[in-house]
């Protein structure tokens, strides 16, 4: 994989507007500094030969506000973009493998998401049967840590560095993003 290390000049810089998530905007819902926080698509990840879908099924029903909808996208950033929707401080979806596209049916298995912000307490978020996972909770910023957990008992996969907020779909796009804290894998993928 020596592309990892030559990401593109347009890579770099983000100038893929759709790919910016501007932490002003999350601020509100996310809590997180105010700093723009600049997050931009990965371009050496081999889409083509990734596995688009493993449940070969997909969200169908346009924006309409469903706890199923759109697997994958950016839950937080559409719904505070169009003032519409609940103004989640954590939401996202966890997947069956690391490259699935958007709308792709995610994880129907009892994962459970930890979040644990600066009071210590973790909360629980249960994912639901397309992997969406989503909450309102008003947590105490900055969040200091995020673990992915099951199915199986004792399957555990911990993100690296504290999230900088929760609008998790932000980061685990189809292909992964360069970000301020490193470069994302891809999909959040229930732990084996
Ligand atoms: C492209 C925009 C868009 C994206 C992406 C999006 N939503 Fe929504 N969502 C909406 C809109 C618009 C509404 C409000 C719909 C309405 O008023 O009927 C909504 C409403 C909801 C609701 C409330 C449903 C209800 O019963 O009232 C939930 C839950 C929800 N979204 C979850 C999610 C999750 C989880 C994600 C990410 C996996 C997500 N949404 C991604 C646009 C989006
Ligand atoms: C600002 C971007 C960003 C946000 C937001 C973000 N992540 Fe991450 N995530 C990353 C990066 C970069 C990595 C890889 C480096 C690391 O682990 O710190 C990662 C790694 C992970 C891993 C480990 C993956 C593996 O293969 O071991 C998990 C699990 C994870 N994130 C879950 C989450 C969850 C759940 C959320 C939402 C609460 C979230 N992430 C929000 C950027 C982000």
């Amino acid at each position: 994989m020596h592309r990892r290390l030559i990401p593109s000049l347009r890579g770099i810089f983000g100038l893929a507007r759709s790919a910016l998530l501007s932490c002003t905007l999350a601020l509100a819902v996310a809590g997180c500094s105010d700093e723009p926080l600049r997050v931009s698509q990965r371009e050496d990840v081999d889409l083509a030969a990734a596995e688009r879908c493993v449940r070969q099924t997909y969200w169908a029903h346009g924006d309409r506000g469903d706890p199923h909808m759109h697997p994958g996208r950016d839950c937080v950033g559409c719904h505070a973009r169009s003032a519409r929707g609940p103004l989640f401080t954590v939401a996202g979806t966890v997947f069956n493998a690391p490259h699935e596209v958007d709308d792709c049916l995610g994880h129907d298995g009892a994962v459970q998401i930890e979040v644990t912000d600066d009071t210590g307490r973790p909360v629980t978020i249960v994912a639901n049967a397309v992997g969406n996972f989503f909450t309102t909770h008003a947590f105490r910023y900055p969040l200091r840590r995020v673990r992915v957990l099951g199915p199986r008992a004792g399957a555990v996969a911990e993100m690296g560095s504290p999230p900088p907020h929760g609008d998790c779909n932000a980061c685990h796009s189809r292909a992964g993003t360069l970000t301020p804290t490193g470069t994302s894998p891809g999909r959040i993928v229930a732990p084996r």
